[in-house]
Parts: C-alpha cells; structure tokens; sequence
C-alpha cells in the first residue's frame, strides 16, 4: 500500500511542469512552440538562455530528490527510495498535468540518482559532459549517459534492485529522445547554443 502511495504522489511531484511554468510566468515565453519544444533545461538554455536554463535544471532535479525522499521517509526501504525516483521521471516524462506529454527525464533522473548512487552519477556526469563537449550534441550525450547509469551500476556492483532501478530509468529517458534520435540519424539535430528564440 506504501508502494502504491509513494509512486502516486512521487508522480504527481514529477508531473510539475517546471520548464513551462518558469518560460509563461517569468519569460512570457511557451517552450512547447520553440526550439525542440521540449520544456526541459536544455530547451530553456537554447530559448531563453543561461539562467532560466539553470532555474529549469534546479527545479526539474529537486522533483528527482523530492521523489527519493517521499519514498524513503513513507516507506523506509530502498526499494521505496527507487519507486518514488521511478516516479518522479515518468511524472515528469508523461505529466498528468501535460495530457501525459512532458520532458525527457534527465534532469530529473539527475536528481535521483544524486540521492541514491552519488558515485553513478560522477560517472554518467562526466560521461555527458565530455559527449556535449566534443559534439554540442546535448540529446546525445544525455541518450548514453542515460545508458551508461545501468552500466556503471553494474560495473560498481550495486545490489539487483539498484540495477533493475537503473535499467528502467534509463529507458525512460531514451523512448523520450525518440524525436532527438531521428533528427540525429538525419543529421539535422541542433547543436547546443544559448538563447535562440526561434521556431524549427
Ligand atoms: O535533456 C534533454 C536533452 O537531452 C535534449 O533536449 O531540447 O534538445 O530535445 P532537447
């Protein structure tokens, strides 16, 4: 009964549509009509450019910490822990508030795997920064890191439920950059740069 309680209110946490309310409020800007119409940080930096971008970032990772917390405190498991993180990246990848449309989950995946394995996420950090930084290509560095949080939680031997936690994690974020991934084959993904207000 816990379970089902943390994933419902870890959903509806994650289903906050940060992006969209800090672009309309603050910027009187919609990101679902500009750029990737995506409404998370990247498309925020792109649009509206460096500090919404961080604002988006810092928002969208505190529904992750936030998700994590609820189910470590309401259920007092680990397995609890990972169901509200699971809960808080499909809420914000499919928001109720959004007719189940949203994010792609990886600033807020960030946030959950900060609270549960601090070392995968040094990794898989790392791992995205060098990929934007040798391609500006931001989908495809958050599309392996999102691989590489399985792989490296296998590599430092985490316990299954961890593992499997990170599988399904991981493809969430993935299914979400499915447009990323044809505009990727195609060759015709932007390449990161700040604050470009423009329709594509
Ligand atoms: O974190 C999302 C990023 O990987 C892709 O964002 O706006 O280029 O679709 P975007």
């Amino acid at each position: 009964m816990e379970y089902l309680l943390v994933i419902i209110a870890s959903y509806l946490i994650g289903s906050i549509p940060n992006g969209l309310i800090i672009g309309k409020n603050l910027y009187n800007v919609d990101l679902r009509q500009f750029g990737s119409k995506n409404i998370g940080a990247t498309n925020a930096y792109r649009v509206l450019g460096p500090w919404p971008a961080f604002w988006v970032f810092l928002t969208d990772a505190a529904k992750g910490v936030a998700g994590v917390l609820l189910g470590h405190y309401l259920g007092g498991t680990a397995l609890a822990a990972l169901a509200g993180g699971i809960g808080a990246i499909a809420g914000h990848n499919w928001s109720v508030f959004l007719r189940f449309r949203g994010g792609r989950g990886v600033a807020t995946g960030l946030g959950v795997i900060a609270m549960i394995a601090p070392k995968v996420t040094l990794i898989v950090f790392t791992v995205w920064a060098i990929i934007v930084y040798l391609t500006r290509y931001v989908s495809l560095a958050s599309i392996v890191a999102a691989a590489f949080v399985p792989v490296s939680m296998w590599l430092l031997g985490a316990q299954q439920e961890f593992f499997y936690f990170g599988m399904l994690a991981a493809l969430f974020v993935i299914v979400r950059h499915r447009p990323n991934i044809e505009r990727l084959l195609k060759g015709s993904e932007p390449k990161i740069k700040a604050g470009e207000k423009s329709h594509t």
